[in-house]
């Protein structure tokens, strides 16, 4: 199999995060030909605009006209055969992965799933949002709930099933949110119980519930900010107390080597934040760790 590198350089979900450099800076440190994925250029879209609409939420419109793009792309690389990585870009984006993820799933006949690693559950609503940004939607919006004009993303939505999905790393819930998703029962693991469990054990428990069920399309949405801000500094939301990188590196490779996985967001990876490009590398650390599993080779050795 070949993996699919698609930059989306754009931080309409939340101009203060600075996300719109990370692709340029991964490309700078030659992330795509080093690791040997086909680099399938840039999304493109509108400018970032601040001024909320009337249910307080910031740059919907153009935060829909970037997901229609990667929907477009990462359902490219699917159509091609590839693994799509959709680099971001800040994680609202990942509404439109999930959406050409949910329609190629839906085609092949194949149950949805998603696993989403992050310091935030991103499963805010306009009427919760503290802040009206975009990249704390996402999630929500995937199983069917938010805002009208984003939700018409996909060709079809719910995307997906509330009980299909699973967050890993959480530690920054906002109050309303963590109403919704006690309202929609989604599986979410906070950092008290990653540490408990231990991440991997908890990724290979979510593993082998999928495959009891017949399996599906895996679409593993990475926001780097899961990371502990001392390993991942290049984000622009940090929250101390996250993952390690070890541990996160594992549970890629568990992924990977699983099958399940067709689909990947890393995104959130802040350049303008990082000290010199130690979160770059850390991006291709946690690569190394999936396409390792995927391939059944070695991973890169620090
Ligand atoms: N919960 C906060 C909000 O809704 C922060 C979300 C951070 N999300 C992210 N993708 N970095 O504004
Ligand atoms: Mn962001
Ligand atoms: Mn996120
Ligand atoms: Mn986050």
């Amino acid at each position: 199999g070949w993996y699919g590198f698609i930059g989306v350089p754009t931080d309409v979900g939340n101009k203060a995060c600075g996300a719109a450099e990370g692709p340029a800076a991964l490309r700078a440190i030659g992330l795509a030909p080093r690791m040997g994925m086909v680099d399938r250029g840039d999304v493109r879209g509108p400018a970032y605009d601040g001024t909320p609409d009337e249910t307080g939420s910031r740059s919907v419109r153009e935060t829909a006209a970037w997901c229609t793009g990667v929907r477009n792309a990462v359902a490219g690389v699917l159509a091609d055969g590839g693994v799509p990585v959709m680099v971001g870009g800040d994680h609202a984006m990942a509404l439109g992965s999930v959406a050409a993820a949910a329609e190629h799933a839906r085609r092949q006949g194949r149950n949805l799933y998603v696993l989403w690693f992050d310091a935030h559950p991103d499963f805010n609503t306009p009427e919760t949002s503290p802040s009206g940004n975009t990249h704390g939607y996402p999630a929500a919006l995937a199983c069917g709930i938010g805002h009208p004009c984003l939700l018409r993303v996909g060709a079809f939505t719910p995307l997906l099933r509330p009980d299909r999905l699973v967050q890993f790393g959480i530690r920054d819930i906002d109050a309303g949110e963590r109403e919704n998703l006690r309202r929609s029962g989604i599986e979410f693991h906070e950092m008290p119980a990653v540490r408990e469990r231990g991440l991997a054990a908890l990724v290979a428990h979510t593993i082998s519930r999928i495959q009891a069920a017949g399996g599906g399309h895996v679409h593993v949405s990475f926001d780097i900010d899961a990371l502990d801000p001392s390993v991942a500094p290049g984000v622009g939301t940090p929250v101390p107390g996250g993952l390690l990188l070890d541990e996160c590196v594992d549970s890629l490779r568990l992924l990977g080597a699983s099958g399940l996985v067709q689909s990947l967001d890393i995104v959130e990876y802040a350049a303008t934040q990082d000290q010199g490009n130690r979160t770059a590398h850390v991006v291709e650390h946690l690569l190394a760790g999936f396409m390792a599993g995927r391939d059944g080779q070695t991973a890169l050795v620090a």
